[in-house]
């Protein structure tokens, strides 16, 4: 079964309202109806409702950049699953920014991707590792336990909604990125397997993952020609329109229909 490419902008920090309106109408005419490809944008909390109102009828999918497990409740800051739920299709969980500054840990991606799953949507579920992991060779074993963490309790059923994203926390906007052939080992080995291991082949296969740490135009090519790379998760490049939509047309050329 061929996994249709998936290529998410996490916008992070960036882009009032306004401006993130007049992105998706700038981007919508650029993107060929007919690629088969899933666009997805991740704007800020505060601008998804006016980014979902004009990518009403849009081909372009809508991300949160995190939601919160528990529907409401004393969590100053934090924005529920259920809040955004009426708003997004994809929310990313697990990004190393967030394990990073605000304490995120493997139970609370397992509870976000629980409670995203229990609501319908779908979790990106962002692993990678540290340069100093990297260096010490761990990053197979830190990757593997990342995934597994993240998954306990996940019924086979909900696995075709589940998308990994592997962004070695190195590479992410740093301008070094990791080699197609090395993020395709990774993704194979810690990824793909792990998955084969907890939930079996046809799932395993069946599962789309994300490549993302520096992805540009430039090198997009090198990461959608790998079997196991179903797309890419793009930070800097996607705040830019030009360079999302020829992400997208390199998927769609490279991936094929
Ligand atoms: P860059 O593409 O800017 O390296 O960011 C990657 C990332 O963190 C996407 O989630």
């Amino acid at each position: 079964m061929a996994r249709t490419p998936i290529i998410a902008g996490n916008w992070k920090m960036n882009k009032t309202p306004d401006e993130a309106v007049a992105f998706v109408r700038e981007l919508t005419p650029k993107l060929r109806p007919h690629a088969n490809v899933e666009r997805v944008v991740a704007p800020t909390f505060l601008a998804l409702a006016s980014v979902a109102a004009e990518l009403k009828d849009s081909p372009v999918k809508l991300a949160a950049q995190d939601g919160h497990w528990d529907a409401s409740g004393a969590y100053t800051s934090q924005v529920s699953v259920s809040m955004l739920r009426p708003y997004v299709d994809y929310i990313i969980i697990g990004h190393s920014e967030c394990r990073a500054y605000l304490n995120e840990t493997d139970a609370n991606v397992n509870l976000k991707a629980k409670a995203i799953l229990d609501s319908g949507r779908k979790p990106i579920i962002a692993v990678g590792e540290s340069l100093a992991q990297n260096e010490a060779g761990e990053t197979v074993s830190f990757v593997r336990s990342q995934v597994s963490a993240a998954l306990v309790g996940i019924s086979p059923a909900q696995m075709g909604d589940v998308v990994i994203a592997y962004e070695p926390i190195w590479a992410i906007g740093t301008g070094k990125s990791a080699s197609g052939e090395l993020a395709e080992g990774i993704i194979k080995t810690a990824v793909r397997e792990t998955v084969e291991d907890l939930y079996g082949g046809d799932i395993a296969k069946a599962m789309r993952i994300q490549y993302g740490g520096s992805v540009k135009p430039g090198n997009m090519e090198e990461y959608m020609a790998q079997p196991n790379i179903d797309g890419a998760l793009v930070g800097g490049a996607s705040l830019d329109v030009e360079d999302f939509a020829a992400l997208v047309e390199i998927a769609a050329r490279v991936k094929g229909p």
